[in-house]
């Protein structure tokens, strides 16, 4: 079979390593890529965003099933599109992606169905968004309705932090029609939990979970970011707090979107805030976590190929899914000055050093070869380092041993994944 994979984060890099050990594979490609996914799959270079030369080049080669890995293209609707010309893909539809596109929409749509989620009001006017800000007090979370990169969120603890926040969005319009609303909302303290389910619309296969490390530093502090580590599983979830996360959130989703008249299929991520043992949704999204992929792909035993196939065909209750036992962990490589401004075409040393290790798993996310032949760096997040152990010591220690052998100008990593919880 021939595979097209979309993206070019870690997220698509260890959906592409996973699919290279299907036997059933043939051939995979992914647009555009970078330089670590072009050692096992043939990188084409087409944007993510650009759905009609997708089309085409599925059409020309004659892919047998698409893999959407970041969230712009299925909000735009590429799911859509590509079911009208008869291609398999993996994803929701546009309507179904809402439920990341829009944060309105999906606090809406848990409102309507009573599923557990941080109380919140929607503005449109600066005035009355600030009015009502300084009623709630703080701390408080202010978000931009649209897809702002993992950036339109901020957790706001002083009335300063509050006002600029909502200056930046309503004022300045950094995430230009993406901050035409606001949410305002109540700000929950709690664990938090990333819970990833497949499904075809009909039956729901859960994932191993998995705790993500939004923040840029140790200690959880410092701005959010798309992800700086993760680990899995993550040991807060009991079987019983499953067994509600399941009931009282992900079901209740997938039948509340049916009866709205959207069939849901793909990956359904759920954002979750644990308060008092009880699970809050925090966001959702439509696609695969990163850097959760990073670490939930290594624990999965069951061919990819087959439970994406079973999706794509509505019979995932046919599919027995296993994981491994085994701990995972990774630790992110990000450029200096991310989630803001940074450089590019930093080389990178070290990276031939750690592919004899055994146990490490090296993700590239922002790399690409130069004109010299060398990989640089090309992008906020540069590299992510998986390992799997018996425990999260093992883990944490054989990942950030090999991180030692890794360096490049300005590379700045958390030192605490796996250390708090
Ligand atoms: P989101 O993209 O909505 O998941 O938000 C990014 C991060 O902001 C989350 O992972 C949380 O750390 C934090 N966050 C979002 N919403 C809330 C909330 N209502 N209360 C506390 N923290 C939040
Ligand atoms: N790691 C968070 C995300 O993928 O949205």
């Amino acid at each position: 079979m021939k595979i097209l994979v979309i993206g070019s984060g870690g997220r698509e890099h260890s959906i592409v390593w996973k699919l290279a050990q299907s036997n059933v594979v043939d051939k995979i490609y992914c647009a555009p890529g970078n330089a670590g996914i072009a050692e096992i799959a043939e990188c084409v270079e087409v944007e993510s965003k650009d759905l009609t030369s997708l089309l085409d080049f599925v059409k020309y080669e004659w892919i047998d099933l698409t893999i959407v890995g970041p969230e712009e293209p299925l909000a735009q609707g590429i799911v859509d599109i590509f079911q009208k010309e008869g291609r398999k893909i993996i994803g929701p539809t546009k309507a179904g992606a809402q439920i990341e596109s829009s944060k309105v929409f999906a606090k809406d749509f848990m409102k309507r169905n009573k599923i557990p989620t941080a109380e919140y009001k929607v503005f449109t006017s600066y005035t009355h968004a600030e009015e009502y800000i300084r009623l709630k007090g703080f701390p408080i979370v202010i978000k931009a309705d649209g897809l702002a990169a993992g950036k339109g969120v901020f957790v706001c603890h002083t009335y300063e932090d509050a006002t600029e926040a909502l200056r930046l969005i309503m004022k300045e319009k950094i995430f230009g029609p993406a901050g035409e609303k606001v949410l305002v909302e109540e700000c929950l303290q709690g664990k938090e939990v990333s819970y990833l389910v497949f499904t075809d619309g009909k039956t729901i296969v859960p994932m191993v979970t998995s705790k993500d490390h939004k923040r840029l530093l140790d200690n959880d502090e410092g701005p959010n970011t798309g992800g700086m580590g993760t680990f899995s599983p993550n040991p807060i979830i009991t079987p019983e707090l499953e067994k509600e996360i399941l009931e009282k959130i992900i079901k209740p989703t997938i039948k509340g979107l049916k009866k709205e008249g959207i069939v849901y299929r793909g990956i359904l991520y759920a954002g979750l805030m644990i308060v008092n043992e009880k699970p809050y949704v925090l966001e959702f999204n439509c696609r695969f976590g990163d850097p959760e992929t990073q670490v939930i792909l290594p624990r999965l035993e069951t061919d990819l190929l087959d439970i994406f196939m079973a999706m794509a065909e509505q019979k995932l209750h046919k599919v027995e899914v296993k994981w491994k036992k085994d701990v995972s962990l990774c630790v992110i490589l990000a450029s200096n000055g991310y989630p803001g401004k940074y450089k590019k075409g930093i080389p990178i040393q070290g990276l031939e050093m750690i592919k004899g290790l055994n146990d490490i798993i090296i993700f590239h996310a922002g790399t690409k070869y130069d004109d010299e032949g060398r990989i640089v760096t090309n992008g906020g997040r540069v590299l992510g380092l998986t390992a799997i152990g018996k425990d999260l010591k093992e883990a944490r220690q054989k990942v950030y041993s090999a991180i030692e052998l890794i360096h490049f100008e300005g590379m700045h990593y958390r030192k605490d994944i796996g250390l708090i919880s």
